[in-house]
């Protein structure tokens, strides 16, 4: 069989996202840890998923929580070692499930040998491994303005930082810790291929790559429109989606993809890329990438030119984005289906309605209206229970180098704190960072220490032991989704369609393949709805996949229902 030219188990299957330091901690320091998630690996069965993408355990000053990495082949002793990793392989292929590790090669942490050795001096032999260059013309190295090109990075500081023993700037599009590798250098890339190949002769089942549309540049650099807010320049136009991104991944492919097992999986993180870069570089049997993780559904409530400035957000156009992508790669293409993961808010927080009346409706609703469109749907911890955005009471309560350096940022510019505040409460990653609720224990059930990041006082009565027996609960609802996903043929490759529906609150679609339909039909509000006529000839409602359902012609606040043909 030819990687990319069949069905394989990622169409119907479903992959949960640990974010080991928050997830489960096994010795008592208060961090999660690879012992951890061996005692989850049960849970995770029962629940019913097919992978597990882990995000990076490797060594690392955690600059950035592990994307910051310093070798690639070690594990660092804060999450456990290397045969703790063999031991997760094996304790998850037994129960059917793969491990898919976490990628990170657009950048390494400056702490990577590679970049000791590159910076040591201008003639050193890795020099070429990063991107450096020499002040602006005219400048001196140090002065104001002096930076190679005006980029501001994603993490609210200059993309270049200045090395005072060469003189020269490098650059680093995350923060000064994270230098970007130079992809041009053929060395750098059979050094990654080397790697990635080293797991996978371990065991591990794909990875998940992180922003792998950012690791060709486009040369000359030059500078980018300046934002207004920040007074530095936008280089996407040098570094999204360059020149030789695709020749990059096909070169991967054949180097280490090539002759290997078509169940193993490629999965891209692809910020800002369009519908019709996606159909591209997804596009099956196209030596590229399996699918991609797109941003533009969690980009509808941002600020344009500031993604850490939250704007209100019309929940109808959530689903027409959602909708437009399953149209835009309905023919060539596989989407990643995602409410969130480590680097975005809690899902029912931002797209539903969290109070005490909504919380769980909204929760399974989302669910339902997500997992049940076509692709390959991602599960971040916690978000099968529900779990909601954290109650951040100051500006000393971010951990994340994101939340740190916005705030840092805005405060010097002159905004008032509060304000800060307020963005990030909505949009910090650390929401999504705090431990896994468990139980309503003391610390949640996550460690028997103290927790490195405090636990969401919801923990009284959000948690995995308060919803696992519960039939009606968030859980048991997800875990119907889950099993769904591979129990209807419909649902694995069917065709989406949208049924356009009279009230933008309303949101209906099929799913059809040759001799199945299923149909979703969803209230995405607080307020009850009515529904109009639907021609349900042939259909039958799935009883365990309805939620709050009051009648057949009123979809009450946040109901849903599946129907499905006998
Ligand atoms: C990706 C990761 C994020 C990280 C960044 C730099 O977007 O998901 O957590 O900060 O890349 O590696």
């Amino acid at each position: 069989m030819v990687k990319g030219t069949e069905t394989t188990w990622w169409h119907s299957g479903t992959v949960y996202q640990v974010y080991p330091r928050s997830f489960c901690d096994s010795d008592g320091d208060g961090i999660g840890d690879l012992g951890g998630i061996l005692e989850k690996v049960e849970y995770l069965h029962w629940l019913g998923v097919d992978a597990v993408w882990l995000s990076p355990v490797y060594r690392s000053p955690q600059k950035d929580n592990g994307y910051d990495i310093s070798d690639y082949r070690e594990i660092d002793p804060t999450f456990g070692t290397l045969s703790q990793v063999d031991e997760l392989i094996a304790a998850l292929s037994q129960k059917g499930m793969k491990l898919i590790m976490d990628l990170v090669v657009n950048h390494t942490s400056v702490e990577h040998p590679w970049f000791a050795e590159s910076r040591a001096s201008i003639d050193s032999e890795k020099r070429d491994w990063y991107i450096w260059r020499e002040p602006r013309v005219g400048t001196r190295a140090g002065d104001l303005g002096a930076e190679p090109t005006n980029w501001e990075s994603y993490f609210s500081r200059p993309a270049w930082t200045l090395d005072e023993k060469t003189g020269e700037y490098y650059l680093h599009l995350f923060s000064p810790d994270q230098p970007d590798l130079n992809w041009e250098n053929p060395a750098v890339r059979q050094e990654v291929y080397e790697t990635m190949r080293w797991w996978l002769d371990r065991g591990v089942g794909g990875f998940r790559m992180d922003v792998i549309n950012l690791i060709s540049k486009k040369y000359p650099l030059g500078d980018g429109p300046v934002s207004v807010e920040s007074g530095r320049g936008d280089g996407r136009e040098w570094y999204l989606h360059g020149p030789r991104l695709t020749e990059f991944l096909k070169e991967m492919h054949s180097e280490v993809f090539a002759g290997r097992d078509a169940g193993i999986v490629r999965i891209g993180e692809t910020p800002d890329v369009t519908v019709q870069q996606a159909r591209d570089l997804s596009e099956s049997g196209g030596r590229k990438l399996d699918m991609v993780f797109q941003f533009e559904h969690v980009s509808l409530d941002r600020a344009r030119d500031n993604w850490m400035r939250p704007v209100p957000l019309a929940r109808h156009e959530v689903y027409r984005n959602l909708a437009d992508w399953q149209d835009g790669l309905a023919s060539q293409g596989w989407n990643s289906l995602y409410w969130t993961n480590h680097d975005q808010p809690r899902t029912v927080s931002r797209f539903g309605d969290d109070s005490p009346e909504h919380w769980a409706q909204s929760a399974k609703t989302l669910a339902t209206v997500l997992y049940l469109m076509k692709g390959t749907a991602f599960v971040y911890q916690g978000d099968e229970i529900g779990m909601v955005n954290m109650p951040f009471s100051s500006l000393n309560d971010f951990d994340d180098i994101s939340a740190v350096e916005y705030s840092r940022a805005a405060l010097d510019r002159g905004r008032p704190a509060e304000e800060v505040l307020r963005d990030l409460s909505r949009t910090s990653r650390d929401n999504a960072r705090t431990p896994m609720q468990w139980t309503s224990e003391v610390s949640a059930g996550f460690s028997a220490g103290i927790p490195w990041f405090p636990v969401n006082p919801s923990a009284t009565w959000l948690s995995v032991a308060a919803q696992r027996d519960d039939p009606n609960s968030v859980l048991s609802h997800m875990r119907e989704v889950i099993a769904a996903r591979s129990k209807f043929d419909a649902l694995a490759t069917g065709a989406f369609s949208d049924i356009p529906a009279p009230d933008s609150r309303l949101v209906a679609f099929d799913r059809t393949s040759t001799d199945q339909t299923v149909r979703v039909i969803a209230n995405l509000s607080s307020e009850a709805v009515r529904l109009p006529s639907l021609n349900m000839g042939g259909l039958v409602e799935h009883d365990s996949l309805r939620v709050g359902v009051v009648s057949a012609t009123v979809l009450g606040a946040w109901a849903s229902t599946v129907w499905i043909s006998a």
